[in-house]
């Protein structure tokens, strides 16, 4: 039976560009929703802009033009990024839509029928000036915890405290630069505190990796909260039924989104988008996200379905974050990569071959190291596969004009079928997501089929001439393994598999492999595959690097001189005293564990040790280092700092490290030779 399967991403905010953390999860559903159709499977990708919310209604302000104009720039935008990586979604659609309205509001209204909804009032942050409700990351202020200036209004930086926007001491308003003040407000609440059990049940089916539905249980065991989906005016999204002012939340009506961009494409084509929806459905319907949005597409989403009488995911599947050469994705060290710079420079095909080369069903980050990148796409895809083509494609153009051999050498047949039956293995790998692991055993046909043409030596033979017919079969022999493997690989290299069909002059299909290509005219062959030059991986970052800067200017748009805080830079603190200085206790220490600390974001624990003991110590750093990279190394830290107790144990000291901060961070090293606990002077 045809299975019937809607595949959806992450509908990316339209308000800014894609980037090559976003293209990992494109990429990695659009290999299985490639996959899905090799196999035979009826497979339908929808896909969307998300287009509400604040920071976008904010950007279009600051940019002095409307929340329509911005998105239907930013869309236009995607689309051409997604032609260009060779993204196969059925359909493009943007969660500003009709059909988004009407399918947002009726979900609404039946969970409000049902009794779902509840209104209460609230005190929020007002800002007077602007006239707006402030949203927790337009308000700064004083932690509440531990005092530390300037944090957002949701949780600290420093000692990673989470907490409501109303806690914060002396708040600030990120719009208007003045103190915002308490108003009370009425919002319309999700009862998800309801359907505790009904989730409890759900996430454990089946439908989740196993550590995500782990992960979801501690939020489950502690009981959910209700869920505020209203945002007050203004606000840019669609107003909620009968409630003047008061407008759905963007993650309201965002997942509703994929239905609406289906219910798009079905009015199009002619089907009913609810055959797949409908409570009873035998259709699939599976969800790529990131970790990051978990909670949104595994509690609130199923129980907002359920409670509107639709189905529920089939799966959720969630992939880690990217990392490049082992740290968060960075303006200044230009790897925080758009689609568009990448393209500029590089075949989408490279990248696509090395993330299906790095991914698993798991949800670990995947690293982009950049070397390996290079060594790997040329290894393999160059080296490996299409240079099978290239070896055998010449002598039957220019020997036999064009025509593979009459039959297929009957001592190759079995290494043939071999070959072919590996597809039990390889397709049931894609299915599970583990591309990493196809990739391999596709990689072995292409060794042996390579290792088949060196052993045969066809450009030795090709002298002889009683052996010419034995040359035109080892050919056709090598060009059938490239078609096998090429059929293999064609959900992740679309471009080269399209390219192959033309000059093998034949579909890959997989019941096409069944019998050889015997008897059979091939057209001439043209380069296939540049190989990648680490030129041009330079020439990306350096691209990258200067746009950041571009953008950096612009943004000011003052034309002012910038200032030493524009740059990133810390003004000069006031001078202290020799003594002063004397009373602080620096030491030279090795980071001997780093781990990440469940519940802070930011933080990483570091075991130091300091020659005479070991320390315990909290650093916001997590963003800028993954802890593999951080063990064995020296740093300096301030030993004599009076220990303070965190959420997540005690912090005895202080690592040093310079930058603005975030991902923009740089822990400072001695030089060679220095021992922990060395004091510095
Ligand atoms: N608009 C929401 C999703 C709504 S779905 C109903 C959103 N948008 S996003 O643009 O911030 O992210 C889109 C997707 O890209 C998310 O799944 C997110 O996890 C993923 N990624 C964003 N940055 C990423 C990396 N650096 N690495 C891997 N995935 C990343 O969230
Ligand atoms: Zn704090």
């Amino acid at each position: 039976m045809t299975r019937q399967i809607l595949v959806t991403a992450a509908l990316p905010y339209a308000n800014g560009p894609l980037h090559i953390g976003h293209l990992l999860e494109h990429i990695q559903t659009d290999i299985w929703v490639r996959y899905q159709r090799l196999a035979g499977n009826e497979c339908t990708w929808v896909w969307a802009d998300d287009a509400h919310g604040t920071p976008i209604m904010l950007k279009a302000q600051a940019e002095g033009t409307t929340p329509e104009a911005l998105i239907s720039q930013v869309k236009q935008s995607h689309e051409a990024d997604i032609e260009d990586f060779l993204l196969s979604p059925n359909v493009f659609h943007t969660t500003h839509s009709a059909e988004n309205k009407e399918l947002a509001e009726m979900i609404y209204n039946r969970l409000n029928e049902a009794g779902h909804i509840v209104k209460r009032t609230i005190k929020q942050l007002f800002d007077e000036q602007e006239n707006m409700f402030l949203p927790d990351r337009y308000v700064k202020g004083e932690c509440p915890n531990c005092g530390t200036a300037d944090q957002y209004g949701d949780n600290c930086e420093v000692c990673s405290a989470t907490y409501d926007a109303t806690e914060l001491k002396n708040p600030i308003s990120q719009v208007s630069g003045q103190p915002p003040v308490l108003k009370d407000s009425e919002q319309y609440f999700f009862a998800l505190s309801k359907f505790t059990d009904m989730l409890k049940a759900w996430t454990t089916s089946g439908a989740l990796q196993p550590e995500v539905a782990n992960k979801l249980k501690e939020w489950l065991d502690t009981g959910l909260q209700d869920w505020d989906i209203s945002r007050n005016a203004p606000y840019f999204g669609f107003e909620i039924p009968n409630a003047p002012g008061k407008y759905f939340y963007v993650w309201l009506d965002a997942p509703i989104g994929y239905i609406a961009a289906h219910k798009y494409l079905g009015d199009q084509n002619g089907f009913d988008f609810m055959e797949t929806w409908k409570a009873d459905s035998d259709h699939e319907v599976y969800h790529f996200i990131g970790k990051d949005i978990a909670n949104f597409h595994c509690l609130f989403w199923p129980a907002m379905l359920e409670n509107a009488g639709l189905r529920k995911p089939t799966g959720v599947f969630c992939h880690g974050f990217l990392t490049v050469d082992g740290a968060k994705m960075s303006k200044s060290r230009g790897t925080s990569i758009t689609a568009r710079t990448w393209l500029d420079h590089m075949s989408p095909e490279y990248l696509r071959y090395y993330f299906a080369a790095k991914l698993s069903s798991a949800v670990t980050d995947l690293n982009l190291n950049l070397d390996d990148f290079v060594t790997r796409v040329n290894a393999d895809l160059v080296g490996k596969v299409v240079n099978i083509a290239s070896r055998c494609a010449g002598f039957i153009t220019k020997k036999f004009d064009g025509q593979l051999s009459e039959t297929y050498p009957a001592s190759e047949r079995d290494h043939y079928d071999q070959m072919v039956s590996a597809q039990k293995v390889i397709l049931d790998y894609y299915e599970q997501r583990e591309f990493g692991k196809a990739m391999r055993e596709i990689m072995l046909l292409a060794e042996q089929a390579n290792t088949y043409i060196n052993d045969a030596e066809p450009w030795v033979k090709i002298k002889n001439p009683e052996l010419q017919t034995e040359v035109q079969e080892i050919c056709t022999v090598g060009l059938n393994y490239f078609r096998v493997i090429m059929t293999f690989l064609s959900p992740v290299l679309p471009e080269l598999a399209k390219k192959t069909e033309a000059f093998l002059n034949t579909e890959l299909t997989l019941a096409s492999l069944q019998q050889p290509l015997v008897s059979h005219g091939i057209n001439k062959y043209k380069p296939m595959m540049m190989r990648v030059e680490d030129k041009q991986v330079q020439a990306v970052l350096e691209a990258t690097k200067a746009s950041s800067s571009d953008s950096g200017n612009a943004a000011d748009g003052s034309g002012a001189k910038p200032t030493a805080i524009d740059l990133g830079l810390d003004p000069l603190m006031d001078t202290i005293q020799i003594d002063d200085f004397a009373k602080l206790d620096f030491r030279i220490a090795e980071i001997v564990d780093a781990q990440p600390v469940e519940g802070a974001d930011k933080l990483l624990q570091l075991t130091l040790d300091i020659g005479f003991e070991q320390r315990n110590v909290f650093a916001g750093i997590k963003s800028a280092y993954s802890p593999a990279d951080l063990v064995g190394r020296k740093t300096i830290m301030v030993a004599n700092l009076a220990p303070r107790k965190m959420r997540f144990g005690l912090s005895e000291g202080m690592v040093m490290a310079a930058g603005p901060g975030g991902s923009d961070l740089y822990l400072l090293s001695p030089d060679d030779g220095a021992k922990p606990g060395m004091r510095v002077k």
